[in-house]
């Protein structure tokens, strides 16, 4: 890799565990100078502005559906052109020399359709690199369900509990395969050394708990809360160093679009 400005090393310091696979996608995508790069679902543009520094001569598109997240990402100022769309319906004018996405795609459905649709917007000889979470068989996202049945709020919540967004990574292989000149399909599942005292329980709360806990008012929000992390506390039990270990399983892909 050549961009000296880009050091994955410093933005670790920074952002720690969540930002560690949208390093470890990135390293993997072979281009030194791409003109044009799309970030799918780039959120507050932490990452986007990371694919900047490394591709400064690129035109670089970060879109997002989110008109909130977008306001933050317009906050710092870059040269980078921010873009509020529903990916599900995301159909750009021009093709991109890179497209990537850092834990977006698992939030739209029909992966089936979605990601050979992505390849086709990628120039020829061009990358589609996406990273997304594998982990909703864990503890941490089944115990979700398992406090969300076991109140007098699960029938506000049973409707929430879906079947996991992603499939095994032996599914995007033979999905992306056809479509691709080389691809490159792996997972990799990172111990996350956390700290406090119910840390896992804090970690999910900003994530895949949060829409339950948001469709429960008081007093049920914080009496369910109180169960999953009860729960959770039995399936990641402190060590004696004081420290937690968080398995989280993430699949990542690069398909390179034929020349
Ligand atoms: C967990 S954030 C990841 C942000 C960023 N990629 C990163 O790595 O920090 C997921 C983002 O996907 C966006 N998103 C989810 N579904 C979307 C959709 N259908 N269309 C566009 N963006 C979507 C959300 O608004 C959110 O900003």
């Amino acid at each position: 890799m050549k961009d000296m400005g880009w050091n994955p090393q410093q933005y670790l310091t920074f952002e720690g565990h969540r930002l560690r696979p949208a390093l470890d996608l990135l390293a993997r995508i072979p281009v030194d100078t791409p003109r044009r790069v799309a970030d799918l679902g780039c959120g507050t543009g932490n990452v986007t502005r990371i694919l900047q520094q490394r591709w400064r001569g690129a035109t670089v598109v970060g879109v997002d559906g989110s008109e909130e997240m977008l306001r933050k990402a317009r906050e710092f100022e870059s040269h980078i052109e921010w873009q509020q769309a529903d990916l599900n319906h995301w159909y750009p004018e021009q093709r991109f020399d890179v497209i990537y996405s850092n834990a977006a795609l698992h939030w739209l459905s029909d992966h089936r359709t979605l990601f050979p649709r992505l390849l086709n917007f990628v120039e020829p000889g061009g990358y589609l690199a996406v990273q997304m979470p594998g982990n909703f068989t864990a503890p941490t996202h089944t115990l979700v369900y398992e406090a969300a049945r076991s109140g007098p709020w699960s029938d506000k919540l049973e409707w929430r509990i879906k079947a996991p967004p992603v499939h095994d990574p032996v599914d995007y292989h033979r999905l992306l395969a056809p479509h691709s000149e080389q691809l490159d399909v792996w997972e990799t599942t990172y111990i996350q050394e956390l700290t406090g005292e119910n840390p896992v329980a804090e970690w999910t709360k900003g994530s895949w708990l949060k829409p339950f806990l948001d469709a429960l008012e008081a007093p049920q929000r914080s009496e369910f809360e109180a169960v999953y992390r009860r729960l959770i506390l039995q399936a990641y039990p402190q060590g004696p160093d004081g420290k937690t270990l968080l398995p989280f399983r993430r699949l990542f892909m690069v398909a390179k679009a034929p020349a």
